[in-house]
């Protein structure tokens, strides 16, 4: 099976649980859609794996499902985001992916996301200092990665072997 993880990150995180991922599926090619548009006619497994921003998935993971929607609907696809805010997953998902791609994707979660200040540009310090404000008011813990989910969705496409 030839796997192609795309990812879509603007500080780190998702790139991070994209290469967490690949360690889980040896022999996956990891591909940065900020730096480069893969042709996907080689794989038949394409796991696309984006940050949230203002309610929004990165534009050139947007860009991508857009110009390859027909050739994603013929082989399997799986899809994760990575946010401050996991409990509007479904949210963001019904937001940015089409609906027909996310009802035959074969695996989507959620990993979690990192609110750490640095090296976020000034604007995104001053938007996350507000956030783990309120996160601190709420008494709620920051948001952290979860590997249970990235092991879960390694799990489910190792099953399609
Ligand atoms: C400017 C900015 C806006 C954000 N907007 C959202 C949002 O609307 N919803 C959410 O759940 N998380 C939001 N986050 C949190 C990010 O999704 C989270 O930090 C994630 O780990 C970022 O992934 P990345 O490091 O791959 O860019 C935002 C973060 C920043 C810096």
């Amino acid at each position: 099976m030839k796997i192609l993880i795309a990812y879509a990150s603007n500080n780190d995180t998702t790139q991070m649980c994209a290469e967490l991922l690949g360690e889980k599926l040896p022999g996956a090619d990891i591909v940065n859609l900020r730096r480069t548009k893969p042709a996907i006619d080689d794989y038949d497994t394409v796991i696309i794996g984006s940050c949230i921003r203002f309610n929004d998935v990165h534009n050139a993971a947007k860009d991508f499902i857009g110009d390859n929607l027909d050739k994603l609907m013929k082989v399997n696809t799986a899809i994760f985001l990575c946010c401050g805010f996991p409990e509007k997953i479904n949210q963001y998902l019904l937001h940015n992916i089409p609906k027909k791609l996310l009802d035959k994707s074969v695996s989507i979660q959620c990993f979690g996301g990192r609110l750490k200040v640095k090296p976020y540009k000034l604007v995104d310090q001053l938007v996350m200092k507000i956030v783990k404000k309120n996160f601190k008011v709420s008494k709620r813990e920051f948001t952290s990665i979860d590997n249970e989910s990235i092991s879960k969705m390694a799990e489910d496409i190792l099953k399609l072997k």
